[in-house]
């Protein structure tokens, strides 16, 4: 049966950029959008029930771009593009051939290996915050998950600059509605990132060291038909994108809230031990990555609602997280809760996120810095926030925060 009403639901809508969660409480479980041409669903059960089937609920569009591209558009992509699926736009069992050599390279030493790093890292940016005013984000939010995935991967830490500067509105491209210049140019830039990413896979096949990508190309070495290179150019490509502006908006996402809720700052700072609850319920309570995306595969009935075989599905994780089913009182911010991670954040199933452990360790990492060295810390009243305007990646541009005590000079 398709639902009778007509949802109106604009997730460009500058009132919805800037606070989904009152739209999100008042959409109904799933409905059609006709702004979209897709089918969105808002609940936790259903959302659940959709990441765990994949044979129904294909992953293919996942990257897809949200609307058509221009001819000039797809031109200035170059002759690569399309690029090959790797892990989050591919289904099985091509899906399972490439998480497996991803998750081997993601293995425990290595990102024991990268914690120190992280933490020295972490501790520099945090030692170099001014004692007046300063921008959270352009200081430390995006500075470090850079760092830590450009560790990870093996770019030289000489490239950031350059990479993070090709890597800018990326998101726009496949998750907003970028007008025709800011198209051309963003694809002009995937298509350098894309070059550069092939001429450092190539380096490590002809000389591999002890990183990530190293790891990978030894499996190649191999076994060429097993993982190919295109195949390690594409992971690294996708992965040095899915650990970078998620993790950013995170670390933002959570200072906000919790300076927003100062006793449990207060609270953080005195028992430090709350940190991981802290990070789970920052996940569940403001994520990053506030919806994603499905293909039907067959016929499906969700919430009493017929979606036809080859639909679109808009999986509003910021609503499944916010689901009163779910949790109790659930727009309460509250880093005591017993069982915030249950939230969605990261996907559930095959698709399950690869980066969360590194995603909590960074926050984990931030917030153990930031309450041991600047508790003072506060939010700078009545500064208007600005976020992008995509459906699925939500995190403030800038957040302005100062500290209150001042450093003896
Ligand atoms: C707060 C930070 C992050 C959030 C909220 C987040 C969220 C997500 C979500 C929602 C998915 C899709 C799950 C699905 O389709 O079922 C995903 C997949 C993925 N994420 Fe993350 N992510 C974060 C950080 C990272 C980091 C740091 C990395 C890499 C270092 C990463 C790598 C990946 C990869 C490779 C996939 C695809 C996995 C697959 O399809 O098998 N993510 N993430």
């Amino acid at each position: 049966m398709p639902a009778t009403c007509p949802v109106t639901f604009d997730p460009f809508d500058a009132s919805y950029l800037l606070d989904p969660y009152p739209t999100l409480e008042r959409l109904p479980a799933a409905f059609h959008s006709a702004e979209l041409d897709m089918w969105v669903l808002t609940r936790h059960s259903d959302i659940d029930a959709v990441f765990r089937d994949p044979a129904t609920f294909s992953a293919a569009i996942a990257q897809d771009p949200l609307f058509p591209l221009s001819d000039t558009a797809r031109a200035a992509l170059g002759p690569h593009f399309p690029l090959p699926k790797t892990m989050s736009n591919n289904d099985p069992p091509d899906h399972a051939r490439i998480r497996h050599f991803t998750m081997r390279a993601f293995s425990a030493r290595r990102t024991a290996v990268l914690e120190p790093r992280v933490r020295a890292a972490a501790t520099e940016l945090v030692d170099a915050l001014p004692s007046g005013e300063f921008d959270l984000v352009s200081a430390l939010s995006h500075p470090l998950p850079a760092f830590m995935i450009f560790a990870l991967i093996g770019f030289p830490p000489e490239d950031t600059e350059v990479l993070t500067s090709w890597c800018g509105n990326r998101m726009a491209f496949s998750w907003g509605r970028p007008a025709l210049a800011e198209q051309v140019e963003i694809a002009g830039n995937m298509r350098r990132y894309w070059e550069y990413c092939t001429r450092f896979v190539a380096e490590r096949v002809a000389e591999p060291r002890d990183d990530f990508t190293s790891d990978l190309v030894r499996w190649h070495l191999d076994d060429p038909d097993r993982l190919t290179q295109r195949e390690i150019t594409s992971i690294i490509y996708g992965l040095s994108f899915a650990g970078h502006e998620t993790t950013t908006n995170l670390t933002s996402n959570a200072l906000r809230r919790l300076l927003e809720h100062r006793d449990q700052w207060t609270e953080l700072c005195a028992d430090p031990s709350l940190i991981p609850s802290a990070v789970e319920e920052a996940l569940r309570y403001d994520t990053s990555v506030i919806a994603w995306r499905r293909i039907t595969t067959r016929d499906v009935s969700i919430a009493d609602v017929d979606i036809p075989a080859g639909s679109k599905l808009l999986l509003l994780l910021g609503g499944a997280n916010r689901d009163p089913d779910r949790f109790a009182d659930p727009d309460r911010f509250d880093i005591h809760r017993p069982d915030a991670a249950r939230h969605l954040a990261f996907g559930k199933g095959i698709h399950f996120c690869l980066g969360a452990p590194l995603a909590r360790m960074e926050l984990r990492i931030v917030l153990e810095l930031l309450t041991a060295r600047t508790p003072d810390l506060e939010l700078v009243p009545e500064q208007t926030l600005d976020f992008p305007p995509n459906v699925s990646f939500r995190g403030p541009h800038r957040l302005l925060l100062r500290r209150t005590t001042q450093e003896a000079p």
